[in-house]
């Protein structure tokens, strides 16, 4: 695991997300990512496309650690990006973080094809879990 400075990439003060809400990074060319806040000020990124019908996931309701998709009202997990059953289907992931009240966001993650993904990636730097 590295942790050098080069590897996140400064997005916006903590502050520009409120509680419970999100804010989208837009990337051109590229799916846009939102960023979601907690009550408790967690930060998680996913993609902001559901994995149901593509619904901009920014846009939705966030409760405890998850987000319910306002198109549909599919419920996901901020930290994993799986849809609460019934429902099937997951969300990309971005590794992200805070650093001196800065929202950080993996670079590697923002290449395409990379991402935290589904699995293998909890013990790194940045993706939190929710207890
Ligand atoms: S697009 Fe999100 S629930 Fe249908």
């Amino acid at each position: 695991m590295t942790d050098k400075t080069q590897d996140w990439i400064d997005i916006a003060p903590l502050d520009a997300v409120p509680r419970l809400g999100a804010r989208v990074v837009r990337r051109e060319g590229r799916p846009d990512i939102a960023i979601f806040r907690t009550r408790d000020d967690r930060i998680f990124a996913l993609e902001d496309r559901c994995p149901h019908r593509g619904g901009p996931l920014s846009q939705g309701i966030v409760h405890d650690c998850r987000v319910t998709c306002p198109l549909h009202n599919w419920v996901l997990e901020l930290d994993t990006g799986r849809a609460v059953a019934p429902d099937e289907g997951t969300v990309r992931r971005f590794r992200v973080r805070v650093a001196k009240g800065v929202i950080q966001l993996a670079r590697a993650d923002l290449v395409d094809g990379n991402g935290a993904g589904e699995t293998g990636c909890d013990a790194e730097a940045g993706l939190e879990r929710c207890a």
